[in-house]
């Protein structure tokens, strides 16, 4: 039997280069060997509380961008979360064991509190019972994702092998966070530090559907130096995301010529910038016109969310028809 893989992103807006190659291109090279479950996030992105329209505006977008990045609606399910209702359940019997201390830790609900001090809501703190529920509803054991997620994979484990030792069963197998390159990947940002996310703002990140023109005007304004100060140095943070970015999009060829260029200190980064534009248009363009294609298409649209939702629910119900079992809810 193939092994199950589940993967989901929130829909916030749209997907970047960091979505894309955290997670995105490895569903699409799993769909063909493994038993895949890809799914929006839309109850996830309800702890930012987005207004009716927006949520709707950015599933939509995400569905269209799973689609173009090359996920195949025949070979996988793709689904959105809010269609399969079981997640919810799962979540609330998931909940009755999360810890208020383990909750508190998780790295993420640290980060919401400092940058969003005025939500600190209940979803936030539960956010990792959700996640488990979408990785456990499938009984996964592959996750395809970014390094940013490797802390959820564990608390999902955890969760799954508590249940596991409640009810005395072994029905939740462990999931692992998955990529084919060996280590999880982190896409930095054009801003210098840290990694690509929407949340440090539009001009950080490189959108698939970013036309060519905007690529230009945002790598030439990604954060670098002056240069550097002696040869074969270390390259500081700023120098090496771009580097960083180059290994995504560009040949061997080019990076080694930068690299020689920087380790004798002739490198000139308006040049590298340009190359690297260049290289990340190549890359995006296809996806950029399916993109625009998909996008006209409500029908098809509509016709790959429905009978996703089908598939989806058909697992998820068995999985919540055992899960009752065992809890002890029993018909008289
Ligand atoms: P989200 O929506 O923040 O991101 C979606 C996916 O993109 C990856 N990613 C990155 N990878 C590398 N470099 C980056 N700069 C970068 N930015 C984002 C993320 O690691 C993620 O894989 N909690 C999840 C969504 C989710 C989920 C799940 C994922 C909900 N339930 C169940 C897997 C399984 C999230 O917020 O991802």
């Amino acid at each position: 039997m193939k092994e199950t893989v589940v993967s989901g992103i929130r829909p916030t807006g749209k997907l970047h280069l960091g979505n894309y190659f955290g997670a995105v291109t490895n569903f699409v090279k799993m769909q063909y060997d493994y038993n895949c479950y890809f799914f929006i996030a839309d109850l996830h992105s309800l702890t930012t509380h987005p207004t009716p329209d927006d949520l709707h505006g950015y599933v939509r977008h995400v569905l269209v961008e799973y689609l173009a990045c090359g996920i195949n609606p025949e070979e996988s399910t793709i689904y959105i979360q809010s269609d399969v209702p079981e997640v919810a359940e799962l979540y609330l019997y998931l909940n009755m064991n999360a810890y208020l201390g383990e909750l508190e830790r998780s790295t993420s609900f640290k980060d919401k509190i400092r940058s969003q001090p005025d939500n600190v809501n209940a979803g936030l703190l539960t956010y990792p019972s959700l996640m488990a529920a979408d990785i456990l509803l499938h009984r996964a054991t592959k996750v395809p994702v970014g390094k940013d997620q490797e802390q959820h994979l564990e608390m999902t484990r955890t969760f799954g092998n508590r249940f596991n030792r409640l009810y005395k069963t072994d029905f939740f197998p462990e999931p692992y966070a998955f990529n084919y390159a060996q280590n999880l990947v982190k896409v930095p940002g054009l801003d210098g530090k840290g990694k690509m996310s929407k949340s440090e703002g539009d001009s950080n990140c490189i959108y698939l559907s970013d036309s060519p023109e905007i690529i230009r005007k945002k790598v030439s304004r990604a954060v670098s130096d002056s240069g550097p100060t002696s040869e074969n140095q270390t390259k500081p943070e700023a120098i090496q995301n771009l580097f960083d970015l180059m290994k995504i999009v560009s040949s061997a060829d080019t990076i080694s010529h930068f690299d020689s260029l920087y380790n004798k200190m002739e490198i000139r980064y308006g040049d590298l910038k340009k190359q690297l534009a260049e290289d990340m248009i190549i890359f995006n363009t296809p996806i950029r016109e399916r993109i625009e294609e998909l996008s006209k298409d409500t029908s098809y649209l509509r016709q790959v969310a429905r009978h996703g939702a089908l598939k989806a629910r058909e697992s998820a119900s068995e999985t919540i028809r055992e899960v009752r079992k065992l809890i002890g809810f029993k018909s008289f």
